[in-house]
């Protein structure tokens, strides 16, 4: 808790609101958890696929699982005309993640049976949410391009699929895997903001849709799932690494942030980024331009030599801060960046809502309902006497 002058922000930092079985967050030992599995186990052995198995049926799948999730996933993967209309009435220059928050709205519009509470209905809307985002997505990026969106390609897998229909261009097989992989590391980080935001929302009973929507919106904030782009947009403006002594210095100087580092919870590194920084160079080499990735790398030992002599203390890059270049390098735009982080965190989000509704460690779901301190101007014992308009000044 952080208190100055009597005023209280605890930002809810390691407060703990409830009991989850779905992911462990380490920050002291720097390990992520998925239900048991470390991440790194996860990344080098798990599709994207058995992930969301993973999260919403809380074991890994056996083979016929898996297969039958995949058709599951294939078979919810379109949108219907309505919402491919609708998207082609937006201001071409709508932000990415509030055209997903609208569509994930709107999706319960085309489902009579939205508001059924039941684990069965919840886990269904899951895969449909979870296989429609990834369309959404795409379809918006080409929409606003002034093209038709692609149909997906049943020969490619979640994340092949969802690079193909976002970029127009089949992936080989080390793109579309590490696409894959990208999904894997950021589909699940426990009661970070947006998955709180998900679970508040779930914890009135509303439905899936409305707890997902206040997600996307939850995520699209800069100190959140919005960072990656802002990673990007760093590195554009710092350009050359003789200008990057002088931006970073002057920045922490100032007070204010370098994107991309730093973590609320990992206080000795993001295991996360410790996968991402090889595949961010592995990308630089694929596309004969290491640049970004060099640069990137020069912003981060600024950053923490910075960090040492001024604060005495360590800082390390976080999840958004490599997959910045390596979605740069994948062709992708860089405000689609955030929207990626949204199709694979989906996973995770609608695991916690089947949690708080369904299957929660308490014995039946709490509203949440924080408390608060008040400190407006009319506090204390008396109360302010109704003021007619007349009197008003
Ligand atoms: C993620 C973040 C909000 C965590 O903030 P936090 O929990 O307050 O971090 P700490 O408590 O470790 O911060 C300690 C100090 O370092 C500063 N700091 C933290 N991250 C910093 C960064 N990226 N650049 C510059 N200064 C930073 C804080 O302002 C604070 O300064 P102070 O002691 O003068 O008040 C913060 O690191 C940040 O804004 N990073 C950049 C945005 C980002 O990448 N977000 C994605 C997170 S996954």
């Amino acid at each position: 808790m952080t208190e100055s002058g009597g005023i209280i922000n605890t930002g809810l930092r390691g407060v703990p609101v409830a009991s989850t079985r779905i992911c462990l967050v380490d920050g002291k030992n720097a390990k992520l958890i998925y239900r048991g599995y470390n991440i790194t186990d996860l990344a080098e052995n798990a599709t994207f696929e058995e992930v969301v198995h993973l999260l919403l049926f809380e074991h890994l799948p056996a083979a016929g699982e898996l297969d039958y999730l995949k058709q599951r996933l294939a078979e919810e993967q379109s949108v219907s005309d309505g919402i491919i209309s609708a998207l082609k009435t937006r201001p071409v220059d709508s932000a990415p993640m509030d055209i997903l928050q609208a569509c994930v709205a709107m999706l319960a519009n085309h489902d009579p049976e939205a508001g059924v509470l039941s684990r069965e209905k919840a886990t269904e809307t899951a895969i449909r949410l979870i296989a429609k985002l990834p369309v959404v997505a795409a379809a918006w990026n080409r929409i606003r391009n002034g093209m038709d969106p692609l149909p997906p390609d049943p020969d490619l897998g979640h994340a092949g699929n969802f690079l193909y229909m976002l970029t127009g261009t089949k992936p080989d097989e080390e793109l579309a895997r590490f696409m894959d992989l990208c999904l894997v590391l950021h589909a699940e980080h426990s009661f970070n903001a947006s998955t709180f935001s998900a679970r508040q929302v779930a914890s009135t009973r509303a439905h899936m849709y409305a707890a997902i929507a206040a997600a996307v919106g939850s995520l699209s904030g800069e100190l959140h799932g919005g960072a990656n782009a802002r990673v990007m947009q760093m590195l554009l403006e710092i350009g050359t690494q003789d200008a990057v002594d002088d931006y970073v210095e002057s920045r922490i100087r100032a007070g204010e942030k370098i994107m991309g580092m730093g973590h609320p919870v990992y206080k000795t590194g993001d295991p996360r980024a410790g996968i991402l920084g090889p595949m961010s160079k592995r990308m630089g080499e694929k596309t004969g331009n290491t640049g970004w990735y060099e640069l990137s790398e020069a912003v981060r030992r600024k950053t923490q030599e910075v960090f040492k002599k001024l604060k005495g203390t360590g800082i390390y890059p976080n999840v958004d801060f490599y997959s910045a270049t390596v979605y740069y390098a994948m062709g992708i735009p860089v405000d689609m960046f955030t929207p990626i982080f949204a199709v694979s965190r989906i996973s995770g989000w609608c695991a916690h809502v089947i949690e708080e509704q369904f299957a929660g460690a308490a014995p039946k779901p709490a509203l949440y309902r924080p408390s608060s301190q008040y400190v407006g101007e009319y506090c204390g014992p008396a109360e302010c006497s109704f003021v007619p308009m007349e009197k008003r000044g």
